[in-house]
């Protein structure tokens, strides 16, 4: 695969450089690679492995695209070329905003980890929803397209409904999915949301706004949540009950982790730590919700997949879905097609 054999030989160069600085140019070089010779090949459609329905939408493979990546829906016909089932684009907060200071993107390379606090840096709602239109991979409905939602660094947890609300109004036509993300390590007390003074109240408000839409638009679209994995068997509990109670539509689990002690070497840098080091803790929090949450709510696994193994014993724990992040950045995008064709 071109791409592969590109990103195989500029590799030992790339992880010389700043870990942002590097992600953006490779995404910069290939997204005009994709605008020059995107138009003379056809749309990809993911290919059919295991193809699943999580409520109403039909997945082609189980291999999707974590949050974080393309942050502002401006690769999407680029990653669509990987082979992913499903992109998830986002975070994505009403207004724009730069996010933290730099640096804020860590590599842990012997340790396939990443260490990031980059703190929902995004264009804001409009012009995302503008990168989106253009994609041909999504006006041809070839895959399965999440939008992940934030609140703006200025917006108070009592106003964070009004935030997410903004934003499901903004993508409601056009994504396939949305998640609420409650669970940044770097956003200041977005995870609070998960506590019990806001869930409840929060989940209930959008699903009622989620029933509004539906009813209009006969679109049926579905809304999940993603939660941290720095959350205690308490917690869990707590929110499987409200999760249950207003019968959400389906659950990530999960995000980065602000526990390092999962790394050998700490690097001394704070943030939401991914890849290897994570996979344990995830797949921990996956085994404790799944029996708590009510059979027909179904999970969606992200967190340290890094391996053949790591999908199995996700998918065999209840997953229905797995997304990666981590993995491709330390293996390329010949990862999908590698896990695709030995699952
Ligand atoms: C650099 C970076 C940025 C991320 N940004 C987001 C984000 O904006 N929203 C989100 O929900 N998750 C974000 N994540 C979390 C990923 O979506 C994923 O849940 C997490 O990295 C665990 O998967 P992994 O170990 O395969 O990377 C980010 C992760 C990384 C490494």
């Amino acid at each position: 695969m071109g791409v592969n054999f590109f990103f195989q030989i500029i590799k030992p160069f790339l992880f010389k450089l700043d870990a942002e600085k590097s992600h953006n140019f490779v995404f910069f070089c290939l997204s005009r690679l994709e605008i020059l010779l995107g138009k003379f090949l056809k749309t990809p459609s993911p290919p059919i492995v295991k193809s699943t329905y999580v409520r109403n939408l039909f997945f082609r493979n189980r291999i999707g695209l974590a949050a974080g990546l393309d942050k502002n829906g401006q690769y999407i016909d680029l990653l669509a070329r990987f082979g992913f089932g499903s992109i998830e684009i986002g975070t994505v907060t009403p207004e724009a905003q730069l996010g933290n200071e730099k640096p804020r993107l860590f590599r842990v390379e012997n340790e396939r980890a990443l260490v990031n606090r980059l703190g929902f840096n995004n264009d804001g709602m409009h012009q995302v929803y503008k990168n989106i239109k253009k994609s041909r991979w999504v006006r041809e409905k070839k895959g399965i397209l999440g939008v992940n939602l934030g609140i703006n660094k200025t917006t108070s947890l009592t106003n964070a409904y009004d935030d997410y609300r903004k934003g499901l109004l903004c993508f409601w036509d056009i994504a396939s999915y949305f998640v609420i993300n409650i669970s940044s390590p770097n956003t200041m007390q977005v995870r609070d949301l998960q506590t019990a003074g806001y869930l409840e109240q929060l989940v209930d408000n959008i699903r009622r706004l989620q029933k509004q839409q539906n009813e209009k638009t006969h679109n049926g679209r579905l809304i999940f949540y993603k939660i941290s994995p720095d959350n205690d068997q308490k917690n869990l509990a707590r929110m499987c009950l409200v999760f249950n109670k207003l019968d959400i539509d389906g659950l990530i689990v999960t995000n980065t982790t602000n526990d390092h002690e999962g790394l050998i070497n700490s690097i001394g840098e704070p943030g939401g730590l991914s890849g290897e080091p994570l996979e344990h803790r995830s797949l921990s929090c996956l085994k404790i919700v799944r029996p708590l949450l009510n059979e027909e709510i179904p999970i969606i696994a992200s967190g340290g997949i890094m391996s053949k193994e790591a999908i199995k014993s996700r998918l065999n724990s209840g997953a229905s879905i797995v997304q990666i992040y981590t993995g491709l950045i330390y293996e390329g995008p010949k990862i999908v097609f590698d896990f695709l064709r030995d699952s």
